[in-house]
């Protein structure tokens, strides 16, 4: 018999989920649903760590939740909420920013890397830095034992051990030590355009990523125009950064083992394995996007079950916050 295990995984609302958000993260999610116990959150205090416009944030925020709904989370089989509804987030960061030396947050690749692209270094915001404390605090807050991420979560799931670990020696035994869950395949899909980046949500990705929301003919389009080498061989070849991400995608979206896919296209060339895999994404994406419509014009029932979300996600966080007010003399 396994043991359910808690699990405890978020993602931000700026800009919209792409096909490396799906692939690395939220399929995952839905594939495991029954296997553990699992909590998911949209992070959007996490999204206020960069500019953003609060004219779009709410519905940002709205959006990514129907979006999880329309992938296929079952709030009857997990508990999925929107971080900011649940305050002791935003507590217990405080109380973990007490014990988190900041060479430790200085460290982080995804802080260095993006107060670099900030043109104005003297207005990269604390919350910035702070950001994988806020982290700490979402999965510490739960008990949570795995945290499914990509590839590019995993030092900030590692960072949060350490606090967590820190905390424990300080005042005692409080926290479940969590452990970062990265796939194989998948951990860090590319770029499109680019296949040493990975894809992503920023504003000079159009070429770069599929988002949830593209309509089948850019979709193809963008696949049909994937940077790959010169070569003609389809087959999962780390040398080959162009072709081996799009085999990965091939083999996650179709389920397809990767022997079978090189098979199939032993010396067809690129044109047909694109002209497919742009069709296979557009019919995998086909029925979430037709449900991500039905659930965005429904905000009174999104409403209704982030509200529920918040109160479940509540009833775990409020004791364990209550644990670290005992330990720390707060209460
Ligand atoms: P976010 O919103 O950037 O991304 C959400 C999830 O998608 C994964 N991901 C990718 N996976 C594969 N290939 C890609 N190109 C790719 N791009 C993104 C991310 O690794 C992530 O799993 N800090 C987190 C949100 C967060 C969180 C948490 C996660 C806040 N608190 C607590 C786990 C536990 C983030 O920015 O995710």
């Amino acid at each position: 018999m396994t043991v359910r295990q808690r699990t405890f995984s978020g993602i931000k609302p700026t800009g919209v989920a792409h096909l490396g958000n799906y692939l690395g993260a939220m399929k995952r999610w839905v594939d495991e649903q029954d296997l553990h116990e699992n909590i998911y959150c949209v992070v959007d205090l996490h999204g206020m760590t960069e500019p953003f416009d609060p004219a779009t944030f709410l519905e940002e925020r709205r959006r990514l939740f129907a979006t999880l709904l329309a992938v296929g989370l079952d709030p009857a089989r997990c508990i999925l909420f929107v971080q900011s509804h649940v305050p002791e987030h935003a507590e217990l960061c405080w109380v973990l920013n007490c014990v988190t030396p900041i060479g430790w947050l200085q460290r982080m690749t995804q802080f260095k890397d993006k107060s670099l692209r900030q043109r104005d270094r003297e207005m990269i915001s604390a919350g910035l830095l702070d950001y994988p404390v806020l982290m700490a605090a979402d999965i510490l807050l739960y008990d949570a034992r795995l945290v499914p991420v990509g590839d590019d979560q995993k030092q900030h799931v590692e960072l949060t051990r350490d606090i967590a670990m820190r905390f424990n020696r300080l005042f005692g035994e409080t926290f479940v030590i969590p452990e970062p869950v990265i796939q194989e395949a998948g951990a860090r899909i590319m770029g499109l355009d680019d296949p040493t980046k990975k894809m992503s949500k920023s504003d000079d990705a159009s070429n770069r990523s599929i988002f949830l929301t593209d309509d089948p003919d850019v979709i193809r389009r963008k696949v049909m125009r994937a940077a790959t080498d010169s070569g003609r061989e389809v087959c999962l070849d780390e040398t080959r950064p162009g072709i081996h991400n799009l085999v990965t995608i091939y083999h996650l979206v179709t389920q397809e083992s990767i022997a079978d896919i090189e098979r199939r296209y032993e010396g067809q060339g690129y044109g047909t394995f694109k002209r497919d895999l742009g069709d296979a994404i557009v019919a995998q994406l086909e029925p979430i996007q037709r449900r991500f419509r039905e659930f965005e014009g429904d905000p009174a029932m999104l409403d209704r079950e982030m509200r529920r979300g918040a109160e479940r996600a509540r009833e775990v966080a409020g004791p364990v916050m209550e644990r670290v007010r005992r330990v720390t003399g707060l209460a």
